[in-house]
């Protein structure tokens, strides 16, 4: 039977504090605490597995323990005991990201366990080695200790992805060599416990492509080879990379050789101001779904003085298409949560404000870019947030607005040679996603609204906008219950 370690009841008794006004309720987040990037997404044994780096003791990061949820259908979630603390040498200043496997029925996680060897915190002395974990009940995990070590020269050394194909076992890790030139290495092992390097597979040719590649992911989709990374140091460059790191993606083909000759260069996966880390996994019918971290590293996050920090993206199913871009599509499970409907006929509307009487959390509108004049148009979202399209710059823009001038600031997308915009979106109680044309583009932020403030409200500026269909939903929680 699972037990509560002192840190998960302090969990539950603080999440009774947790002031509930930004909490999601259809998003996966901690009951309390911290939580940054999905760990160990997994479906083994009849359940989907996600663990989250996490920090119970406060809404701050600190030595990260693995917290752990788990769903029958990606949709209902329930809290597990937590997975893994940093109780040990080899992983004392915290068990950091990682992935996890099924080897013929067992159960295994691999992630970096990292060490301060000067004092906490001082990244400029730390030991990072790769280690492994099993379960036989999915809920408690035995530590085998370090199974990677670093190579010579290299202390940043971090989050192995594991997979299995080519009858081998396959490992990426993201590190920063002395040059501080980011890079994916790649490893070969025939039993997930001896590990030998293959070859550097990607790295960063000039500082702008970033000093350390964080959170590596490798997978094949539509007959493609996607290499995800996160990596520090690239800067913004007009409207792109504007946030603190990033995320994005290349496009190449995996040679025989295990080499990787690259297509298509490095593209950002989200356009919002919290999109970080994400992690992909293969869902019981074979589809490649993706999470990432819906926050970003040194962004406010006022939801810190009401006792937690840090959620997950909704799932996407992730695709590529022929254009060179990553589709991202909320996952068809999530019509699961919908409850009461509204559906408007279409309308124009001209230097004014229409508002929807009701607030919902899912909604599908449309706009006739053809045949609308006006110099900017879209909705508000309460007092938090204005998504609109900008006919001078040809972007479609999500502003956070907020009287804290950190938090009051936009992203947006390009539009081009589109007759008209099909938005797909999920606002919940302080986060936004928004997916465009079918997942071309996607834009995650966290907004802020005021107390129970976030109806939708169309306007336009200087012109008329062309309304061609809106749809919306209620959403139902997701930690009810998990579905048998
Ligand atoms: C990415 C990251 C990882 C590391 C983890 C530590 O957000 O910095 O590289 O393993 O977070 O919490």
């Amino acid at each position: 039977m699972e037990t509560l370690s002192d840190a998960d009841i302090f969990v539950k008794n603080t999440a009774k504090t947790v002031d509930n006004l930004y909490y999601p309720t259809f998003h996966v987040a901690a009951e309390s605490g911290w939580i940054n990037d999905p760990n160990g997404l997994i479906y083994i044994n009849g359940y989907y597995h996600f663990f989250f780096q996490h920090y119970p003791y406060s809404a701050e990061w600190g030595p990260m323990h693995w917290g752990h949820v788990i769903s029958k259908d990606l949709v209902h979630w329930e809290h597990l005991p937590i997975a893994l603390y940093p109780d040990q040498d080899y992983d004392r200043g915290g068990c950091y990201s990682g992935s996890a496997v099924d080897n013929n029925g067992v159960f295994t996680l691999i992630y970096t366990g990292n060490v301060w060897l000067g004092a906490e915190g001082d990244d400029t002395h730390i030991r990072q080695v790769q280690c492994m974990a099993t379960s036989t009940d999915g809920i408690n995990f035995i530590k085998h200790g370090p199974v990677l070590y670093p190579p010579e020269g290299i202390m940043h050394f971090r989050d192995p992805k594991v997979w299995r194909a080519r009858d081998s076992w396959w490992m990426v890790v993201g590190a920063r060599p002395q040059t501080n030139l980011g890079e994916v290495r790649l490893y070969q092992s025939p039993n997930l416990t001896d590990w030998t390097f293959v070859r550097i597979l990607d790295q960063a040719t000039t500082s702008q492509e970033g000093f350390m590649w964080e959170c590596p992911d490798f997978f094949n989709v539509n007959n493609k080879d996607i290499l995800i990374t996160s990596p520090q140091g690239i800067d913004a460059q007009g409207y792109d990379y504007r946030n603190h790191f990033q995320s994005g993606y290349r496009c190449g083909v995996w040679e025989k050789d295990s080499s990787y000759t690259v297509q298509e260069e490095f593209k950002e996966i989200d356009h919002g101001h919290d999109f970080y880390a994400p992690q992909s996994f293969t869902a019981a019918d074979g589809r490649r779904i993706m999470v990432g971290w819906m926050n970003m590293w040194n962004s406010t996050m006022p939801t810190q003085k009401q006792g937690w920090a840090g959620a997950f993206t909704l799932p996407r199913e992730v695709n590529y298409n022929e254009h060179g871009r990553l589709l991202c599509t909320p996952i068809t499970e999530l019509e699961q949560l919908r409850s009461d409907y509204n559906a408007l006929k279409p309308f124009s509307l001209t230097n004014m404000r229409v508002g929807l009487a009701t607030q919902y959390q899912e909604y599908k509108i449309s706009f006739d870019l053809a045949k609308s004049t006006a110099e900017r148009y879209g909705f508000t979202i309460g007092d938090g947030a204005k998504i609109f399209i900008d006919s001078q710059s040809k972007r479609l823009v999500l502003e956070r607005l907020s009287t804290d001038l950190t938090l009051n600031t936009e992203r947006s997308i390009p539009l081009i040679a589109c007759s008209k915009i099909n938005l797909h979106i999920f606002v919940d109680a302080s986060s936004i996603e928004i997916f465009v044309n079918d997942g071309e583009y996607t834009l995650t932020s966290n907004f802020y609204p005021s107390a129970g403030n976030n109806t939708v409200t169309f306007y336009t500026e200087n012109g008329k906008a062309v309304v061609s269909s809106v749809e919306c939903w209620k959403l139902a929680n997701i930690f009810s219950s998990c579905s048998e």
